[in-house]
C-alpha cells in the first residue's frame, strides 16, 4: 500500500481555504526540506518568514524536548518559568516593559488593537476609538484584523465588520495628517509591508506617524509579525529604522515554527489590561515559550545579527545582478534578509509561475501578490546554500521566460 500523503487525501477532509503544492514535505534539516517522495528542496521561503533558524535547529529541538519532559500546560491561572523568562528577555532587548503572549500574529494584533482602544477609553473616554491603518496592509485573518488590514478582498462576505477604522495610502504623509483628529486612538503600520507587495516605509512616513500619534494622543502600533526577530538585521525592525512604537506585535519567527505570538508595550499602557480584560488559554504556553526563549537568545546575539546584515548586502547585490542578467526585475526591495523582486512587464503577474518552476528546480520561493517574488530564508543559512538557492531561482525565471 502506498503510504504517501496525497493532495487528493488532503482535499477530501480539509476545508478548501488552502491550495498546497502536490509535494508533501516529510522532514526538514537546516535550510533543506525533504519531500515524502525524496526530493531535496532549498527553503528560501522559511515557511513564510517563520523558520528563522532553519529546520530542526538543534538548540531549539533541545529546548522543546527538555520542556516536553517537564510541563506542557498550566493555563494562565498559574505563572510558568519559560513565559516569565521570555518576557524578561524581550523587555531586556527592546523598548518594552510588559509582554502579553498569544498563539499567532493575528492574535498579537488583536491584542494590540484592543489595548489601544482600552487605553484611550480609560485615559480619554470612549469617543477616542478610531484606528488609522493603511492601504495594502496585512494584519491577520480575524474579523478585527481583516477590517484593519488594507486589502478589502479579505473582508468580502464576512461582514458586518468592526467599525471605527480608517485607511489612508501607505507612505503618504499628507494623507495621514489629514486623517488624524482627536478621535484617533492608534495608528497601526508595518514598518515594511510584506503581504502587500514588499514595500518599505519611508523614513519621513515613519517619523510623521510617530509625531502625529504624539500630537493627537494616539498610540503607535508596529506590526512586526513578519519583520521581527532578526529578519531586519536587528532583533526588531523598529531598531533598524530608528522609530520606536508604543505597542509592537510579534509572532512567526518568534517561535521559529512553534506557534506563538506576543504583544510588547510599556508599563504605563499595559496597566489598563487589568485581570480579566483580555486573555487566551494557551498564551504563554511553556513549550512555545521555551522554544522562543532559545530562538530569541540565539538571534539577539550581536554576531548573529551582524552576519544577517553581511548576508543582506551580499544577497541584495546577487539579486540585482540576477535581474540584470535575466531582465526579470523592475525593482529589488528588501528589509534585511527579506526580499521582494518586482517583476518587469515581460513577466507581469507571473510570480506564481516562477514559484512553481522553482519547486521543480528544488527551491522553495514565495510570492507577495501576483507580481513580486519574495524570499525569506533562514537567517543562519550558509552563503553557499543561499547562492545555490538563488541559482535555482534563476533557472525558474529562465523557464518562466521561455514558456
Ligand atoms: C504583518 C503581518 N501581520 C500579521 C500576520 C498574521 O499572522 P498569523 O498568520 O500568525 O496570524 C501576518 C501573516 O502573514 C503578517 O505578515
Amino acid at each position: 500500500m502506498n503510504s504517501m500523503t496525497t493532495r487528493a487525501q488532503f482535499d477530501q477532509h480539509m476545508v478548501p481555504n488552502y491550495a498546497p503544492f502536490q509535494q508533501v514535505p516529510e522532514r526538514g534539516e537546516g535550510p533543506y526540506v525533504y519531500t515524502e517522495d525524496g526530493q531535496q528542496l532549498i527553503d528560501m521561503a522559511g515557511g513564510i518568514a517563520v523558520s528563522a533558524l532553519g529546520h530542526c535547529y538543534p538548540p531549539l529541538v533541545e529546548a522543546l524536548t527538555t520542556q516536553a519532559h517537564k510541563l506542557w500546560h498550566v493555563s494562565n491561572l498559574m505563572a510558568n518559568k519559560p513565559a516569565t523568562d521570555l518576557a524578561a528577555m524581550l523587555c531586556e532587548s527592546t523598548f518594552a516593559e510588559r509582554v502579553f503572549f498569544c498563539n499567532s500574529g493575528a492574535e498579537a494584533n488583536e491584542a494590540a488593537l484592543k489595548l489601544a482602544r482600552r487605553y484611550a477609553y480609560e485615559t480619554r473616554g470612549a469617543a477616542k476609538n478610531r484606528i488609522v491603518a493603511f492601504d495594502n496592509a496585512f494584519h491577520g485573518r480575524t474579523l478585527f484584523t481583516v477590517s484593519v488590514g488594507g486589502q478589502p478582498k479579505y473582508q468580502e462576505g464576512f461582514g458586518p465588520c468592526p467599525t471605527g477604522i480608517s485607511h489612508t495610502p501607505y507612505n503618504d504623509v499628507a494623507a495621514l495628517r489629514a486623517s488624524m483628529d482627536d478621535d484617533v486612538c492608534a495608528i497601526i503600520l508595518e514598518p515594511f509591508q510584506g503581504e502587500g507587495g514588499m514595500t518599505p516605509a519611508t523614513p519621513e512616513f515613519l517619523a510623521a506617524a510617530r509625531a502625529l500619534a504624539d500630537q493627537y494622543g494616539a498610540l503607535l502600533i508596529f506590526d512586526e509579525v513578519q519583520s521581527g526577530v532578526g529578519r531586519a538585521g536587528q532583533l526588531y525592525a523598529y531598531q533598524a529604522v530608528g522609530v520606536t512604537p508604543d505597542i509592537l506585535s510579534s509572532a512567526k519567527a518568534l517561535g521559529c515554527g512553534f506557534p506563538i505570538g506576543a504583544m510588547l508595550t510599556t508599563a504605563e499602557i499595559a496597566r489598563v489590561l487589568t485581570p480579566g480584560t483580555h486573555g487566551t488559554t494557551s498564551g504563554g504556553n511553556p513549550l512555545a515559550c521555551a522554544v522562543a526563549l532559545a530562538a530569541v537568545d540565539t538571534i539577539r546575539q550581536p554576531q548573529f545579527l551582524q552576519n544577517v546584515r553581511d548576508n543582506t548586502a551580499w544577497m541584495h547585490a546577487e539579486l540585482v545582478a540576477m535581474g540584470e542578467r535575466t531582465g526579470a526585475f523592475r525593482d529589488v526591495r528588501n528589509l534585511g534578509l527579506w526580499f521582494g523582486c518586482e517583476l518587469n512587464p515581460v513577466l507581469e503577474n507571473r510570480a506564481g509561475d516562477i514559484m512553481n518552476h522553482g519547486l521543480q528546480h528544488g527551491v522553495m520561493l514565495l510570492v507577495a501578490g501576483a507580481n513580486v517574488v519574495r524570499l525569506a530564508p533562514a537567517l543562519n543559512t550558509d552563503r553557499d546554500v543561499l547562492a545555490l538557492g538563488l541559482s535555482k531561482m534563476e533557472a525558474a525565471i529562465t523557464d518562466t521566460l521561455g514558456g
